[in-house]
Formats: C-alpha cells, structure tokens, sequence
C-alpha cells in the first residue's frame, strides 16, 4: 500500500512463555525496518515444571514487561512519544498473560494518547513473511508452534479461511511430551532434534493418524501414545532406544506435514491458479530442521517457493506483533480502549472483530 507516512510501532507479546517487546517502522512502500526486537523468554521458571505453567508465566510477564519495553525503546534509539501507535496481542493464548500486555498497552496509549491495536497473535505470525520477505497476497501458511498447527490461505490483512488444524495436541506440544517422556527436558523441539541425530528413524514405524484422509488436518495424538507404548514395551531405555524412537518420531512427524503440505499446495493452484504457487510456513517448529528439509523438498517437487522467515522472527516475538500492527494501522483500522482480551481467537472469524459477541467467541 502506498501514500502514507512511514510509521514507527510499538508491539508486545505476551500470550505464552516469552516477554516481547520490538520497534517496527513500516514505509509507505511496505517495507519494514526492525529497529529494535527484544524477547525474554522464561525458560527458568518453568523448567521444574517440564511445561509452561500459565500463573507464572503471568506473574513474569508483570514483572518483566515494562523493562523490556524500555530496552526495545532504547535499542531503537526513540521514545515512547515518538511511536505512532501501539500494537498488543489481545489473544488467542494464556489468558492471564495476554491481560499483562494487552492492559499495559492500553495504558501506555491512554497515557500517550496513541492509537491502539488489539492484534490476534496466528494473525501476527501469518503476516511475518511479508515484513520479512514482502510476499503478496494469496498465500498457503502452515503454522507449527506449540498452541497450533494448522493451514491457513492467507488472502488479505485480516482475511484468512483456515483449511485444517490439529485436531488435538499441536506438533510443537508433541514435541514437547516426547521429549518429557524420554526424560529431554524442556522446550522439547530442540531436545528431540538434536538426540534425533544420533538415532536410527527407521527403526520404529509409528502410526501417521488422519493421513488417508483427504482433509488438511492433524492428528497427533494417536502418534504421541504409540510412542508412549513403544518406550514402555522396551523400559527400562537405552541410550540409543531413546535416539531411535525420538529419529523415527521426527521422521514420522516430516512425512506427515510433507503429505500435507503438498495437499494444501496442491489445493492453493488449483482454487488459484493466478496466483503464484508458495509456501509461508511459521512457527517455533519451523526451526527443525528436519522438517524445513522436508518442505523444502515438496516444495522443489511441486514447483512453489518455501517462504520461511528466519527462526528469530518465526518463534513468538514482538515484531511480528508490531507489522501486524503496522499493515492494520496502515489500513486505517484503529481499536476500542475497551477491546477485550481472548483466550480463543480462531484467525478465520469475519474481519477479526475483537468486540464480536460472545457465541462468536468460540471456536467452530
Ligand atoms: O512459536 P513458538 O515459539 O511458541 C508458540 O507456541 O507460539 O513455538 C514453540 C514450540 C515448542 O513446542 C517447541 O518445542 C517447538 O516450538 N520447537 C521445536 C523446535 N524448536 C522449537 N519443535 C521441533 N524442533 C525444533 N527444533
Ligand atoms: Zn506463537
């Protein structure tokens, strides 16, 4: 979009484990300047707890968020009053962590008298790859984190249908069980990545759940106890054991979104066969690498683009939040001091309405 000024936005993140807070400046070419990016993640609070415990979580975020501001600020070499607006997610994620950002982000425009923008959090991830790689309107997205998989056809700022999701555990958070099942620690997705390395992925045959199916959903959790079983059928484990099972998970997970991920390209050409064929994928799970190997080959065969923003910006951060912020802003949209912040917040709802009513709430 052209023919406006430049804008320098503000965006917090807060809806799980990381504190962010980033510096976005938006031209009126649509090209995007990071100025600054700052994300603190509570590894340590968590880490006896082998998952992400939402109070805590909370509670850091309160404690950690207004220095973390400061710092984007600082990094950007601006002030608070040189912003044009503030962009904050207002869901979908903890609850109690998305008040901590949403709320400071209310007050701070109050105070400054700015503009504010309640951004959906799978929105700020659907929109990465344009501030990173400006990419037009259509486009495929997958997204793998630890709250979601699921494709989605991205047509416009705030315009998106949802062509299948998890239907029960997220890629991430299988990931995540595995590894606390082997005993790897937390976050899961890297553990199991790196002792994959040394294992063999063709030892164990795990189910692929769904993928006879046409649809584009996931089923992860008929995978997750067959996992389950295979590791208590060979207790007590080895260490190769615990190699070979997280290798032949990793490589049974690739096959799956690789399967998928040439259904949905496959879906994009046809539905639009204008438009030119790519894939964005996003997400804390886009950094494995077996499963970015794995994309990228079905897209070679399938001769579409991978588009995958580096991993800094594919994982939760503020940035992404200020961009989605920034194309809204752009746009003309601006928010309500009494937005309301929501736990559930499916990308696909009639122009993202954060005041839409209550039965629209809910996930179809
Ligand atoms: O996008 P993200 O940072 O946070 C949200 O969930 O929104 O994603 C975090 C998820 C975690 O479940 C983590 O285990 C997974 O991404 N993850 C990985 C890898 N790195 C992070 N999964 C597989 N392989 C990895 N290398
Ligand atoms: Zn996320």
């Amino acid at each position: 979009m052209t023919g406006q000024a430049p804008a320098i936005i503000l965006g917090i993140e807060t809806s799980c484990d990381e504190t962010a807070a980033a510096i976005v400046v938006r031209d009126q070419f649509g090209h995007s300047t990071i100025r600054s990016n700052v994300v603190r993640s509570q590894l340590d609070e968590h880490a006896a707890f082998g998952g992400v415990v939402p109070e805590l979580a909370a509670r850091a975020h309160v404690t950690y968020l207004d220095h973390i501001i400061a710092q984007a600020c600082r990094e950007a070499d601006i002030t608070l009053t040189d912003v044009d607006a503030i962009a904050a997610t207002a869901g979908p994620g903890l609850i109690g962590g998305v008040l901590v950002g949403l709320t400071t982000a209310k007050a701070l425009a109050a105070a400054l008298n700015k503009p504010l923008l309640a951004i959906n959090h799978l929105e700020a991830h659907a929109l990465t790859a344009r501030m990173t790689d400006q990419v037009a309107f259509p486009y495929p997205m997958l997204l793998v984190s630890g709250g979601h998989s699921q494709f989605v056809l991205v047509r416009g700022v705030g315009d998106y249908q949802r062509w299948g999701t998890a239907i029960d555990d997220a890629l991430g958070e299988a990931f995540d069980k595995i590894a606390k099942l082997l005993a790897l620690g937390h976050p899961g997705g890297p553990a199991v990545e790196a002792i994959a390395k040394k294992g063999d992925p063709k030892r164990f045959k795990f189910p692929r759940p769904l993928l006879r199916e046409a649809r584009l959903d996931f089923s992860f959790s008929g995978l997750k106890t067959a996992v389950y079983l295979q590791a208590e059928a060979l207790a007590p484990l080895s260490d190769t054991d615990v190699a070979d099972i997280a290798a032949s998970f990793q490589a049974t997970v690739a096959e799956i979104v690789s399967v998928r991920a040439r259904q949905a390209l496959d879906r994009f050409k046809a539905e639009l066969p204008k438009a030119a064929p790519q894939l964005v994928v996003a997400g804390g799970v886009a950094a494995n690498r077996a499963i970015a190997a794995a994309l990228a080959t079905v897209c070679e065969q399938a001769d579409a683009t991978l588009i995958m923003p580096p991993i800094a910006l594919c994982t939760d951060n503020g940035a992404m939040v200020a961009w989605a912020g920034a194309e809204r802003f752009a746009m003309g949209v601006r928010d309500r001091l009494d937005v309301t912040a929501r736990p559930r917040w499916p990308l696909d709802l009639p122009n993202m309405q954060v005041g839409a009513s209550e039965e629209a709430r809910h996930e179809p």
